[in-house]
């Protein structure tokens, strides 16, 4: 349902797209791309600007910045390479960064499926990746990630493409996402998970915001050690949460001693264990499983998945 069976040829597709662009060769006046980028700004909002965050804990080592605002940091330069995506191609704060990164002659190639975004960009002769449509900017990650993997392949080496479309056939066959919608519905889920895989936790808290329309709350190890693990001490109409991944041995630890805290006072846990050995692989994985999960829950409070009704009408008033 929703488009989930396709990711695994959408993801190839995509990243075709993102590497077919011959990015290397292109100039806009005096702005080069073809050029070592020392750092890579991606820009977004939303399910587009989760899109940076896989990308960031994916390509972790690397000088990856996400920013979800309008104006680009000062510091952003030349030497920057800004990525801009935007499913729909008309969300504000995304189409005025990347105008202001171009007019200060930073190099910016957009990601979308058109709109505003497409037309002013090519309109001044930067380059754009046009990728496919879905139900909605959520459903379309593999659209949009796997493009953003194809074009950042022209200058850094992405890791395990091949594992990370392998393993969203496991998350589409888990039995997982209805039982955990069960376990999930009528509480707040508060999930936890480690800094390198933090971008899962947050697509998870998304998608519960948007398809089952319920608030969720992350709490990212190590620093949730320190403030959201005191929360366990009281009976809240709370549901735990725990993404197990594997990213470093010290983290890998106190995920560990961290479940262990949490259901010493709590016997409302789940874990939730990552597949893949890389980091994308175990971000696709998850977003995919707890995607899942998220339109399961929605089935079961008898509501709409897609309909996002605040967002329009906020968009409607910022226009
Ligand atoms: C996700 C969703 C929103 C949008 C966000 C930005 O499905 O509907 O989070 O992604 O409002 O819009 P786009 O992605 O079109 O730039």
């Amino acid at each position: 349902p929703y488009g989930y069976e396709e990711w695994p040829k959408l993801s190839l597709e995509s990243f075709k797209l993102g590497r077919e662009l011959n990015l290397r060769s292109i100039k806009v006046g005096s702005i080069n791309y073809d050029f070592e980028p020392s750092n890579i700004v991606i820009t977004g909002m939303g399910g587009s600007g989760i899109v940076g965050d896989i990308v960031r804990d994916s390509l972790w080592g690397h000088n990856i910045i996400i920013h979800k605002d309008f104006n680009i940091p000062k510091w952003v330069d030349s030497r920057s390479l800004v990525v801009a995506v935007s499913y729909s191609g008309e969300t504000l704060e995304t189409i005025c960064g990347a105008l202001d990164a171009l007019r200060r002659g930073v190099p910016v190639v957009g990601v979308t499926t058109g709109g505003r975004l497409a037309s002013e960009l090519e309109g001044r002769g930067a380059p754009v990746v046009k990728v496919p449509k879905a139900i909605a900017p959520r459903f379309g990650l593999p659209n949009l990630l796997y493009a953003v993997l194809g074009l950042l392949s022209h200058y850094l080496t992405i890791p395990e493409i091949d594992e990370s479309i392998s393993v969203q056939g496991d998350a589409l066959r888990s039995e997982l996402p209805g039982r955990l919608a069960s376990f999930l519905k009528g509480y707040v889920p508060m999930i936890f998970a480690p800094i390198g895989l933090q971008a899962v936790a947050y697509r998870f808290k998304n998608d519960l915001n948007e398809n089952s329309k319920t608030p969720a709350v992350v709490a990212i190890v190590p620093e949730a050690d320190h403030n959201d693990i005191v929360a366990v001490m009281l009976k809240h109409p709370v549901k735990y949460i725990i993404i197990r991944g594997r990213t470093d041995d010290v983290h890998d630890y106190l995920m560990r001693a961290v479940e262990e805290v949490v259901k010493n006072y709590s016997s409302d846990v789940e874990v939730v264990e990552l597949k893949g050995s890389s980091r994308l692989s175990q971000e696709v994985y998850g977003s995919m499983l707890l995607g899942l999960v998220s339109v399961k829950l929605a089935e079961l409070y008898g509501i709409d998945p897609v309909r996002t009704d605040p967002i329009n009408t906020l968009k409607e008033k910022i226009r």
